[in-house]
């Protein structure tokens, strides 16, 4: 998809403040600093509209990016910040569970891992709680360029492994903001997913 038109149209906290307009909408969720807002960024052909920082746990509440009219992404905040209070993890739990389990127009998740890392425990939990909702998942290996060309397939290898990876309903894609690698591939899985 070619990106001319967006708008980053809401941020909710709660099902009532979520766009009304019926469009099918790609979530995507990883730990936090792990490069989603930069993913959106990427996708969308912006330099920095998804708010990207080096400060973790920068993105609090889910941001609807409304794209030409098709599709919503919704960036949602990322998972396993320590510094963040009991309180407000139970929030975010339930904010998350929420949103993934109710949205009726949700077509996929886009789960971002770091590429150069086995998947943390977050990471592995969140995977295996998509499946059990049969939340059809494309895995994003990003900052794939801070790994050399050559180490890819170890890294997805190690990936799948600790992930318990189901190909049945699940896509992989090595991805990097930095290089655009991967770019079109998660485009493709996108719109297989929203029937576009
Ligand atoms: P939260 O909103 O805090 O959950 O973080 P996020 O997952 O949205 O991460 P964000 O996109 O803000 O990126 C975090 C940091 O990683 C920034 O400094 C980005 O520039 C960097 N980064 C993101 N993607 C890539 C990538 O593909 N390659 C490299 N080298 N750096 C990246
Ligand atoms: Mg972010």
């Amino acid at each position: 998809m070619d990106v001319h038109n967006v708008a980053l149209t809401i941020s909710a906290v709660r099902p009532a403040q979520y766009p009304s307009d019926a469009l099918p909408e790609i979530a995507l969720v990883g730990r936090s600093n792990v490069g989603k807002s930069s993913l959106t960024n990427t996708l969308i052909q912006r330099k920095a509209y998804a708010r990207t920082s080096a400060q973790p746990g920068k993105t609090q509440t889910l941001n609807f990016y409304k794209v030409e009219d098709a599709l919503y992404f919704v960036d949602v905040p990322g998972y396993g910040y320590a510094k963040v209070s009991q309180r407000e993890r139970e929030k975010w739990g339930q904010m998350i569970e929420t949103y993934l389990t109710q949205r009726e127009t949700l077509r996929g998740v886009i789960q971002l891992v770091d590429a150069r890392h086995a998947p943390s425990e977050d990471d592995i939990t969140m995977y295996n709680w998509l499946q059990y909702f049969d939340i059809p998942v494309l895995v994003v290996a990003t900052k794939a360029d801070k790994i050399a060309r050559g180490k890819w397939n170890q890294a997805e290898a190690l990936i799948k492994r600790e992930l318990e990876f189901n190909p049945g309903s699940s896509s992989f894609s090595m991805f990097s903001s930095m290089t655009k690698a991967g770019k079109d591939q998660v485009w493709q899985w996108i719109e297989a997913h929203i029937g576009a």
